[in-house]
């Protein structure tokens, strides 16, 4: 008689144990999703997002021909062509030294001098300042290495131009390269003036 209660005391403790526990189970996975913090738990997974492409001018790395390929891309030679072993040639490093190739080649970049730039041991190839060898392809590290400010504005979108998606869970999005704007030889812009407004259709107002 005195052992029922006893047994009931140890099946109610037993239950609540497995109550409990049962209990913790259950809300352990979903407890970072009752944060207020909500953000924090959208999942980042990256084969879900689209791509962003960079374009590179068609041709970069060679010396480009006038013909074309039947895609309608330029075709290009391969530095190494010619390059392949300069033998006691000096190198030349500004472009008014040119008297017998390349003559056509306007340099207008500060007071670098190719190989700031060209690999002298291997022209299909860039250099960084430090003397790593780059692609051509890879020409944004080149650029990045002088003008970081550019490139930081660049990574961040506010220079440079886009097209797509901000939100890449949606689509795609399009970047360019710094050389399809920029020409690496003379890199700066012209000076552009601002395009008067649209003439205004209602009040006619003229040459403003
Ligand atoms: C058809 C042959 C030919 C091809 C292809 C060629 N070059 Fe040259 N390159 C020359 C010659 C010749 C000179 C020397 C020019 C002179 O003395 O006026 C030269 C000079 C240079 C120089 C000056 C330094 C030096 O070697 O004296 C650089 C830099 C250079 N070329 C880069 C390139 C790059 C980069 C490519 C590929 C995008 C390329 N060249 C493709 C023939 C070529
Ligand atoms: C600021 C870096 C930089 C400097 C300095 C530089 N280049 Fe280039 N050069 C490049 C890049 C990047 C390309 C590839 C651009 C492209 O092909 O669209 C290139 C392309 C070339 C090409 C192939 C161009 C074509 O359209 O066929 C030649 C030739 C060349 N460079 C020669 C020279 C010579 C000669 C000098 C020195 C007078 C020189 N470069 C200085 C970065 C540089
Ligand atoms: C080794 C350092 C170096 C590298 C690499 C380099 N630049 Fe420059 N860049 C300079 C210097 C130095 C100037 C001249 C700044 C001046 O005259 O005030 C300059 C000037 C410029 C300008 C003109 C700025 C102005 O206000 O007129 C542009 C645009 C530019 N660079 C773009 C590029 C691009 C694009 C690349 C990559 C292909 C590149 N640079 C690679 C050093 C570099
Ligand atoms: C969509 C074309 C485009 C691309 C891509 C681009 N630029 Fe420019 N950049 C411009 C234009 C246009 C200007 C001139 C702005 C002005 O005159 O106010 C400029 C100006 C500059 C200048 C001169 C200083 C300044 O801020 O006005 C530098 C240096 C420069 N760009 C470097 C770069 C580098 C490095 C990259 C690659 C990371 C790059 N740009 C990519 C279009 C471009």
């Amino acid at each position: 008689m005195t052992s029922f209660p006893r047994r009931r005391a140890i099946n109610l403790a037993v239950a609540i144990a497995v109550a409990i526990v049962l209990a913790a189970l259950l809300t352990f996975p979903f407890r970072s999703l009752s944060n207020s913090d909500a953000q924090a738990v959208v999942p980042y997974i990256p084969e879900r997002l689209h791509p962003v492409t960079i374009k590179t001018p068609a041709g970069i790395g060679t010396l480009r021909t006038e013909q074309r390929d039947i895609h309608g891309n330029p075709v290009g030679v391969a530095c190494s062509t010619c390059h392949a072993d300069s033998g006691d040639r000096p190198l030349i490093e500004r472009s008014a030294e040119l008297t017998v190739f390349h003559t056509d080649l306007k340099f207008a970049h500060g007071q670098l001098s190719c190989s700031s730039c060209h690999n002298p041991d291997d022209r299909d190839l860039l250099r960084l300042a430090d003397g790593q060898k780059i692609a051509f392809v890879d020409t944004m590290q080149l650029c990045a290495q002088c003008h970081g400010t550019q490139h930081r504005s660049y990574e961040n979108g506010a220079h440079g131009g886009m097209v797509g998606y901000w939100d890449l869970s949606k689509g795609g999005r399009e970047r360019n390269d710094c050389v399809a704007c920029h020409d690496p030889h003379q890199p700066a812009y012209p000076q552009v003036m601002p395009a008067p407004p649209p003439r205004d259709r209602f009040f006619n107002v003229k040459g403003h």
